[in-house]
């Protein structure tokens, strides 16, 4: 059979819509809102004609692929190419890009590791941290929320709290454009991603070694079931390395997103401000919004049905969580930031029993960011328009120049 983009090119099932549009356009990664609106309004499924697979982005259909990882499989990859019929570019993920039950058995390891008693214990220093950043921007007072903020935050206390001994920020950033950027087509953007070279991953992968490991971080943790029998050096260094690749770009786009949002909602961010019980919802608010993991493929491993369409195996479906976590079907006034809103069931995280094993560690970063804001600072003003950065799958902003406010 000869590929298309890595994976079985198919027809359009009876039913539906094709649709000419490239999702992974620069137009579209840009500003992706109306691309969301029209996936949602041309049927439950579309046909992309440039791709020969389907997307979908109304929340039932988005939510039912995703999460049913028994006809949607992830070991075939989450992004375009079909790791079945084509190698991928990297050893594939020993968590993300596998199915149960070993899937199952490797989560377990990473569960116990960021488990919510161990997060608990970095929260002080999460808040500490957040603190003296916001301490030192604010004499700053001119900053870029992603080149100073985003970008510093998570990759100071991500690789503390996972215990790398070995901390590259430029490393870390790279190697989380390359997987993220790889999960598209060969476009430019992840052939620019890709010119990072293989030489990011050798680095990666290094500081993933034992030796590279302190005692007191989380992936201690792991390398302990070495110890105990449980696993192999070699699963152990993938565990961490999954943490890697997950962990970083995915916090960088959402504490930039997080800001945009509450630079264009003065009156949310007073909101938040008057009350602090609501900095967690705001941060649940902005993921849903913004999401920042915009899109996952999945593929179907036997011929099935969802919406009363037909899906043969070996289809990709891009599932587009952004256009979920939009749907006006489900929530009311979608695009508006409302710290307010129940967030609960916005898919941001995923679900299923893929969904986010990193999210108490995620929400733990950023809610200790956004208390300190909010404690720090008075108003937030915008220095320029903002400039997103297009990325294959996730929506994240490049710059975002901002005054700072101190309180008085
Ligand atoms: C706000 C930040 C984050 C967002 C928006 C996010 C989003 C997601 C999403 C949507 C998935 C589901 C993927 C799928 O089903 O195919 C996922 C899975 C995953 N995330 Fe996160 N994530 C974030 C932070 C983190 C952090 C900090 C870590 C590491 C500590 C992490 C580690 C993982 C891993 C290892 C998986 C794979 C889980 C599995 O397949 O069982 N994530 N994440």
């Amino acid at each position: 059979m000869s590929l298309f983009e890595g994976h079985k090119p198919i027809n359009a099932p009876v039913g539906i819509n094709s649709w000419d549009i490239d999702p992974y356009s620069k137009e579209v990664l840009l500003d992706p809102t109306t691309f969301f609106d029209q996936l949602r309004s041309k049927g439950p499924f579309v046909y992309l004609e440039k791709y020969k697979m389907l997307a979908c982005g109304r929340y039932g259909e988005t939510k039912e692929v995703f999460s049913d990882h028994e006809r949607f499989v992830s070991s075939r990859g989450v992004g375009i190419q079909d790791f079945k019929l084509e190698k991928p570019w990297r050893p594939p993920s020993v968590v993300l890009e596998v199915d149960p039950p070993q899937h199952t058995k490797n989560r377990r390891i990473l569960t116990k590791a960021l488990s919510p008693k161990n997060i608990s214990l970095l929260k002080p220093f999460f808040k500490r941290s957040a603190d003296t950043l916001l301490d030192e921007l604010i004499v700053k007072k001119d900053i870029d929320a992603i080149a100073d903020l985003a970008e510093v935050f998570p990759t100071i206390v991500f690789p503390a709290a996972v215990g790398l001994k070995k901390i590259n920020k430029s490393t870390l950033l790279g190697y989380g454009s390359m997987v993220f950027n790889a999960l598209g087509p060969d476009n430019e953007f992840r052939r620019e991603a890709m010119n990072l070279g293989m030489s990011v991953i050798q680095k990666i992968n290094d500081q993933c070694l034992v030796g590279n490991i302190d005692d007191e971080g989380l992936a201690q943790n792991i390398y302990d079931k070495v110890e105990s029998g449980e696993i192999d050096q070699e699963l152990a260094g993938m565990l961490v390395r999954s943490l890697l690749s997950a962990g970083i770009d995915t916090t960088v786009s959402a504490i930039g997103n997080l800001i945009w949002c509450i630079l264009q909602n003065p009156e949310q961010f007073n909101k938040i401000k008057n009350d602090k019980e609501l900095v967690n919802n705001a941060v649940e608010e902005s993921l849903r919004l913004t999401s920042p993991v915009k899109a996952f493929c999945r593929t179907s491993s036997i011929n099935t049905e969802v919406s009363g369409i037909k899906i043969e195996e070996g289809t990709k479906v891009l599932c587009v969580l952004g256009a979920a976590n939009t749907d006006p079907d489900v929530w009311r006034d979608p695009y508006k930031f409302d710290v307010s809103r129940k967030t609960m069931g916005h898919l941001a995280l995923g679900i299923g029993v893929h969904n986010c094993v990193g999210q108490t560690l995620a929400r733990a970063e950023i809610t200790s960011l956004l208390l300190s804001v909010a404690e720090k600072i008075e108003k937030i003003e915008s220095l320029k328009m903002p400039i997103w950065k297009p990325n294959n799958a996730m929506r994240s902003l490049k710059s975002l120049p901002i005054r700072l406010f101190q309180n008085s």
